[in-house]
């Protein structure tokens, strides 16, 4: 994005229900009301985007069986994770920056969350405050992700701010030490029209006309087991390392003392050429044995893809674009007209498979597909 596009930054406005026939026509639309940087980045992926396409369509490398004699109706959709008691197996993203898809920034997005009644996930890389977004949260609950400062004294003050915030957990995103090659941004020479208050204490700047990549240099590069170790002790919160995708790296985590896994590969925005997240999965839940919970994101669009996760180890999945395009297309009714969308999907999708509760998908042996 050029200074002069910058500056003119038009967020979409409009607050409305929308028709969700699926995410993918989401998408379309929104790539017509979001200004082009703002658009660019939150849709592209790096390199090829061999990542981000293998995220969807692993998932058709396995299938879900129909069970029609299984004496099921009205599926049952809640579970719990972390002492949270859900109605749905799905949650928010941490995703930076929500100011580019809506006015309401995060405050939108939570507000959508809370009104439908799942977790909120505030990324470091918000555009608003923790004051801010409280507003559309309304005591819901949240959980914290954090971009590690260079710094743990700043790592400390960010993690007491989220903890005062109320959040229940922190995500330490860890594959995320710089950025992937996105070439859609180079070419939109994409900066953030607006600052980032959560992280400013240790950059440059406030955030506004920077890159990511610039962001990604002053935020910690070199991250192990010691900095879960440090987060989990001094936060005293359950740490979910997130952006986990190899048996080595969960069992790394977990025995720095992390309270769940997220196996994510950040939507195909950074290692471009590794697997779909959907296809490691499966080979890490073994690994992790049910030590500790197992949260999914990276190529969710429909309910086939929750219930896929699941039956491959997931607790739960997290969504991230379809949401930032219905918060786009409708503000915060648009980003509960998306988790209305995958509750009724994940719904059909139970009923067909003939499985009454999220226990009776964990149980539930997919189909392996042949291309
Ligand atoms: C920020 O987290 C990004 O991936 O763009």
């Amino acid at each position: 994005m050029s200074n002069q596009e910058m500056k003119q930054y038009d967020a979409p406005k409009e607050v409305k229900e929308i028709d969700v026939i699926n995410t993918y026509e989401l998408e379309e639309k929104a790539s017509k009301i979001i200004p082009k940087g703002g658009f660019g980045y939150i849709s592209g992926a790096s390199g090829d985007e061999y990542t981000k396409q293998r995220n969807i369509s692993s998932f058709n490398d396995k299938g879900i069986l129909p069970r029609v004699l299984a004496d099921v109706e009205y599926p049952d959709l809640s579970t719990s994770i972390l002492n949270h008691k859900l109605k749905v197996p799905f949650i928010m993203a941490p995703i930076a920056a929500h100011g580019l898809a809506h006015e309401t920034k995060e405050a939108g997005t939570a507000r959508g969350v809370a009104e439908f009644g799942t977790i909120m996930s505030i990324s470091a890389y918000s555009g608003a405050t923790f004051e801010e977004i409280e507003k559309g949260l309304n005591g819901s609950p949240r959980w914290f992700q954090l971009y590690m400062s260079k710094d743990d004294e700043l790592n400390k003050a960010i993690v007491d701010e989220a903890k005062k915030d109320g959040a229940t957990a922190i995500i330490l995103t860890a594959d995320a030490t710089l950025s992937g090659n996105r070439e859609t941004d180079i070419r939109n020479q994409f900066v953030y029209p607006f600052g980032m208050p959560i992280v400013s204490r240790y950059l440059t700047g406030s955030g506004e006309r920077m890159s990511l990549n610039n962001i990604y240099a002053q935020s910690k590069q070199k991250i192990s087991p010691k900095d879960v170790e440090f987060l989990s002790s001094y936060s005293e919160l359950p740490i979910i390392v997130k952006g986990i995708q190899t048996p080595e790296d969960a069992l790394l985590a977990i025995g720095a003392g992390a309270a769940g896994i997220w196996v994510s590969n950040h939507g195909g925005r950074q290692l471009d050429g590794a697997p779909g997240s959907f296809e490691v999965l499966e080979d890490i839940a073994i690994a992790v044995a049910g030590r500790v919970p197992i949260v999914f994101d990276s190529g969710i669009r429909r309910g086939e893809h929750v219930f896929k996760a699941i039956a491959c180890g997931a607790d739960i999945v997290a969504l991230g674009r379809p949401m930032l395009y219905g918060l786009a297309l409708g503000g915060w009714k648009g980003v509960k007209s998306v988790l209305e969308y995958f509750e009724t999907d994940l719904t059909r999708v139970m009923q067909l498979a003939g499985t009454q509760t999220i226990e009776d998908i964990k149980h539930t042996k997919l189909f392996k597909n042949s291309r």
